[in-house]
């Protein structure tokens, strides 16, 4: 049985980047497989990184658990936990540091990015910890957005380096798994769409925010009058992602046809989404409102989660020499 297995940062409110690239496709998927075969997680302890305020983590992670009950995960099918509960896997972390060749980590983008900026230890050891994530569990379907392919490729070379090293097939090699037409959902600014960019959709904002998030989507100046290009426009990207095909044509003809100004489209664009997600926003709002609840559902995942990290985590010690844990 394949486990699939996925994790967003609590950096912010998920926005339609994660919720599009990786959370319905990840729910499809986990509500459709073996019972206790899917890991959905918060990934509190990359947030850590970027945010060094742990109430704030903290609060941010209701909201992206909050999110993923909304649009329907399963929690009875499969393990929903918070990271840092499950602290196992800082020590597989740990391992795998110890034998990662630092001069491969220098590589990595979301470090190379950062590099002239003061960064933390964290920031650079970012994929490894990611890595001990997925390994842990053996998972082999891991979704994601674009931006995280090299990140799982790390994942693989340790995965390789490590089977080889002890001479046996002890982790599986993951896949990561892109949702083609939303695996870099632009942003307001064209950008990648992101929680630390500005740039987000939050489709869990009051409408007033939304709206004004939609109205401050980039174009170009043509005037009202003027044909536009649907092929090469922000709302009409975004629009594509979210309306049905006849109300996606009706938009193009109106482009191609000219009369038609980004204004209209952009009013569009946020009553679509608010139709679309309707259901969703309710339910995250009432999610919100129960935060023992949310506590408790984590919590549960947690256990369920630990579980089978010792039990794995154990194996890999062996493989080590190293002591068992004993319960
Ligand atoms: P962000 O980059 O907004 O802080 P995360 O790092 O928590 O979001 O990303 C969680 C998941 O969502 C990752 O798999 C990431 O690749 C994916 N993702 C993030 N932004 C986008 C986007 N704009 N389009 C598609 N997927 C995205
Ligand atoms: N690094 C991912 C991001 O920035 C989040 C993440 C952490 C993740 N661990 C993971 C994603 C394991 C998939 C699998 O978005």
């Amino acid at each position: 049985m394949e486990k699939i297995l996925t994790g967003i940062r609590s950096t912010g409110t998920p926005h339609l980047g994660n919720i599009l690239g990786v959370m319905i496709p990840s729910i499809n998927i986990a509500n459709m497989n073996e019972k206790n075969s899917s890991f959905i997680f918060i990934a509190d302890l990359h947030s850590m990184v970027q945010i060094n305020n742990i109430k704030t983590v903290k609060n941010n992670t209701y909201q992206i658990a909050a999110a993923w009950l909304a649009f329907g995960l399963n929690t009875e099918n499969c393990l929903f936990y918070r990271q840092s509960d499950v602290s196992e896997v800082t020590e597989l972390a740990w391992y795998f540091s110890c034998f990662f060749p630092y001069q491969r980590l220098t590589l990595v983008h979301s470090f190379k990015n950062e590099v002239k900026k003061k960064i933390s230890l964290g920031l650079f050891s970012y994929p490894i910890l990611m890595a001990a994530d997925i390994l842990l569990y053996n998972a082999s379907i891991i979704p994601v957005g674009k931006d995280q392919l090299q990140h799982i490729e790390i994942a693989r070379r340790i995965a390789t380096s490590f089977n080889k090293r002890i001479n046996e097939k002890l982790f599986v090699l993951p896949n990561a798994f892109l949702q083609k037409e939303a695996m870099s959902v632009p942003g307001t600014d064209g950008e990648k769409m992101s929680k630390s960019k500005n740039n987000w959709i939050n489709i869990f904002s009051a409408n007033e925010i939304l709206k004004k998030q939609i109205m401050s989507i980039r174009t170009d100046n043509k005037s009202l009058k003027e044909k536009k290009n649907p092929e090469q426009d922000y709302i009409m990207s975004l629009y594509k992602l979210v309306a049905p095909s006849e109300k996606i044509n009706e938009m193009k003809e109106k482009y191609i046809k000219g009369g038609y100004g980004y204004l209209e489209a952009k009013i569009s664009l946020y009553e679509m989404i608010l139709h679309k997600f309707s259901k969703e926003r309710k339910k995250f709002f009432s999610f919100m409102k129960k935060k023992s609840l949310l506590d408790h559902i984590l919590y549960s995942g947690a256990k369920k989660a630990k579980n089978v990290a010792i039990e794995r985590l154990n194996k890999i010690r062996k493989c080590l020499r190293l002591n068992s844990i004993k319960l």
